[in-house]
């Protein structure tokens, strides 16, 4: 597959069924959307205060005058596509689109890494598609509490420097630039391949007090470099966006870590599973990386809250796996590794 690909050639090639169409249709709107945002993005100032708080969502997180024309734009373009129930990181409950018997459910984060809205720093909106599920018996939750590993589809629309739509249907993780000239997503990387080793880490550092040891002792290895454990530097990374994190992570490797802390509502860390932990984990599997929560398979994480928050540590394989192993370690001998005979270099 070559840049000649555009994304419609692509859907149409891989959805040859009456059962794939609609995933496809519903791509096709999301990336219609993402161009409308990706202007206005493109636009700054230019197009009014976009970084303006214009209230709180339902979960208390600042809305800005962005979120709402994203969440308002996909939302309208989602209505006109085979979808039945929507909901959005935005919202406080799905909403019903008017077709009870439309196959599929979308979930949507309009506009994650909004606090950088007014920076010019990249920014996403994320989707993830499941399968109308015949058991919710008329409760529009219910169709989103599935597990990810359920999803047909997912992926994000990138904001930055240029605009790239990542995208998975099971079959791979694939790049899809927005040529500027003719306004068409094409193919510009099949099957992305994240490299199972790393020296890269992604943190907000600033809360390290507020860390289980497991996390502690593990960035305070990394910190240690090339004189501690680990025995090789470490370099570390954090914007605050965690479309460009994974982008960033997608295209050379690294680890992104957001785990639950004892900051008040921080217990299960603070992102959305539906919104945000499960689109990211399929693009990560699917791209040869990993996505858990320390305990366990993000994709396997049954949702039963829609806004739930999930601590969410993904990337390079052998990275998560290793603190996947400090985890277990710690959960099955109930004592501290030996990781935690170390002195953190954080630690007095
Ligand atoms: O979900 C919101 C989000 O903005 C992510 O994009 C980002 O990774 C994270 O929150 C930033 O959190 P903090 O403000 O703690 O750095």
């Amino acid at each position: 597959m070559g840049a000649s690909i555009t994304l419609n050639r692509y859907l149409d090639d891989w959805a040859k069924t009456s059962d794939t169409r609609p995933t496809a249709e519903v791509v096709r709107a999301i990336a219609g959307a993402g161009k409308v945002i990706s202007g206005l993005i493109a636009q700054g100032q230019l197009a009014g205060p976009l970084g303006m708080i214009v209230g709180n969502n339902s979960d208390g997180d600042q809305q800005k005058e962005l979120d709402c024309l994203a969440n308002a734009q996909l939302i309208d373009t989602l209505k006109a596509s085979p979808v039945a129930f929507i909901a959005s990181e935005e919202l406080g409950q799905p909403i019903a689109t008017g077709k009870p018997d439309a196959p599929l459910c979308v979930a949507i984060d309009p506009l994650d890494g909004s606090s950088n809205i007014d920076t010019n720093v990249s920014v996403g909106t994320i989707f993830s598609i499941l399968p109308r599920s015949e058991e919710a018996n008329g409760s529009a939750n219910l169709h989103f509490f599935q597990p990810g590993s359920k999803q047909l589809g997912a992926g994000y629309i990138i904001y930055g420097p240029h605009t790239a739509l990542v995208l998975t249907l099971g079959e791979g993780t694939h790049i899809f630039t927005l040529d500027p000239g003719d306004g068409q997503f094409k193919l510009t990387k099949a099957n992305v391949q994240v490299p199972a080793q790393t020296r890269e880490f992604a943190i907000n550092a600033s809360n390290y007090r507020h860390w289980d040891k497991v996390i502690r002792s593990y960035i305070d290895e990394c910190l240690e470099g090339t004189e501690g454990h680990r025995g090789k530097d470490f370099n570390t990374r954090w914007i605050a966006s965690m479309v460009a994190e994974c982008h960033r992570i997608l295209m050379r490797g690294g680890i992104f870590l957001y785990p639950g802390d004892d900051r008040l509502g921080y217990g299960k860390g603070r992102l959305r599973l539906i919104y945000e932990g499960n689109p990211v984990a399929f693009l990560m599997e699917q791209a040869g990386g990993s996505a858990i929560t320390g305990k366990m398979r993000i994709l396997d994480v049954v949702p039963s809250d829609i806004h739930q928050r999930v601590p969410l540590i993904f990337g390079s394989s052998e990275e998560v796996a290793l603190l996947q192993g400090n985890h277990d370690t710690k959960r099955s001998t109930g004592h501290r590794s030996p990781l935690f005979s170390r002195r953190g270099l954080f630690r007095t």
